[in-house]
């Protein structure tokens, strides 16, 4: 281990923890200094919202804070039942099921529908949740990169003989920002004959005229089999979720181990989802404001000949090519005032390290420019620029 810690140290790719006090108006104090935080995924600000506290607090103060047991024990609250209500609603599907993270959601979810005769068409981009539950499935598993759906049309004619098909992914790619091209994948799935299975974790509060992600923004949401969200985003809580029709969701109740088997989360944090949800319904103006702040800073970007996807995410990745420069990009930030983390292989493929900056209702114009002309000050030499080569599939890091 130790000689191992040595090696990653050595390339710059040791990853440490840095205990971060979260402020209101999107700042963050570590070491006793305070800085803009462009790096947490509570894109509407809501984490802090005096009524997503208080709708927690008033919660605590009725039933305590710990669930004491998995769901099926005690553990699955009248709060619990509430929020899956309001979710399957708000996501105009019959029922929908809480799990305790969306990492567990996707893990437990993916695992328990495949098994050895199917096969999984996986996104190269898909988060490690998704990736880890195709592998627990033990499916076989298929890459494609969706940024060419003929990749995908291609293994879905070669792969035959399975007893099912599933085809995975994100609906918003974490780390670049951009969205799935969900339109080819439903019409490919339907030719086919595969069942679709879409996380939305970066989309859901975000995307879509009523915030339900990327499946309503393209039109397709009831062409997706099963879709799934997390509460540890936009919506400002914890705790991950899944939809679709009754009996799907019937059956996970019976069949999905991270729920069997794992305590509930808390009905306080199920009370803060709730209010969470009802902000991002009557409040657009949040989402909007953020696409607006990302399609100005990504085109200034792009203009500049940086490498990114032009989408209305909150994502916005500054990719510039090696650890090293990810880290001294960080450095230089942060001396500023800006708070932003390096993402280097293997989260990302080796040769496309960036820093990945994320926006929030929470950043006011003033700072986005100000980091903006940061960012393009110093990540822009010229031995930065175009830096990012093409995916690698075959590359043993991005498998
Ligand atoms: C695409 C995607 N899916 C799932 C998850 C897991 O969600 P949670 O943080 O709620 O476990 C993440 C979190 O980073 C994610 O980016």
């Amino acid at each position: 281990m130790a000689d191992q810690l040595a090696d990653i140290q050595e390339r710059q790719l040791l990853r440490k923890r840095q205990p971060v006090e979260r402020l209101p108006g999107g700042r963050i104090r570590v070491d006793g200094v305070e800085y803009h935080d462009l790096s947490s995924n509570d894109y509407l600000d809501l984490a802090l919202d005096p009524r997503v506290r208080q709708a927690a607090i008033d919660d605590i103060e009725q039933n305590g804070w710990g669930a004491g047991a998995s769901p099926l024990i005690t553990g699955y609250s009248p709060r619990h039942a509430e929020l899956e209500a309001a979710i399957a609603r708000f996501e105009s599907t019959e029922a929908s099921i809480l799990f305790p993270s969306g990492y567990a959601s996707n893990l437990g979810t993916l695992s328990a529908l495949a098994g050895p005769n199917d096969v999984l068409f996986s996104d190269a981009r898909n988060h490690a949740s998704l990736i880890d539950g195709c592998r627990l499935s033990k499916a076989t598993v298929v890459i494609f990169d969706g940024r060419r759906p003929e990749t995908l049309e291609a293994e879905l004619s070669r792969q035959v003989g399975f007893e099912r098909r599933f085809i995975v992914s994100d609906s918003v790619f974490s780390m670049d920002g951009d969205i799935a091209p969900l339109g080819d994948i439903v019409s490919l799935a339907r030719r086919y004959d595969a069942l679709t299975y879409i996380d939305e974790a970066h989309a859901t509060g975000i995307l879509g005229s009523n915030g339900r992600g990327a499946a309503e923004l393209l039109g397709v949401e009831s062409l997706i089999d099963i879709r799934m969200g997390t509460l540890s985003k936009a919506l400002g809580s914890m705790g991950g979720f899944v939809v679709g029709d009754q009996t799907l969701i019937d059956w996970l109740v019976n069949r999905v181990r991270p729920y069997i088997f794992s305590t509930a989360f808390p009905s306080a944090a199920a009370a803060a989802a709730l209010k969470g949800l009802e902000i991002i319904q009557a409040e657009p103006q949040r989402r909007q404001c953020i696409s607006i702040l990302a399609m100005n800073m990504k085109t200034s970007l792009q203009r500049e000949g940086f490498d990114i996807h032009p989408s209305s995410t909150p994502i916005v990745p500054v990719i510039v090519g090696t650890p090293q420069c990810a880290v001294g990009l960080v450095d230089i930030l942060r001396r500023k005032g800006f708070w932003t983390r390096p993402i280097r292989q293997p989260t990302v493929p080796a040769g496309t390290d960036r820093i990945r900056i994320s926006l929030s209702a929470s950043h006011s114009t003033q700072t986005v420019e100000s980091v903006l002309a940061e960012v393009l000050h110093h990540g822009s030499a010229r031995s930065l620029r175009g830096s990012s080569p093409k995916f690698d599939a075959d590359h043993p890091e991005n498998r």
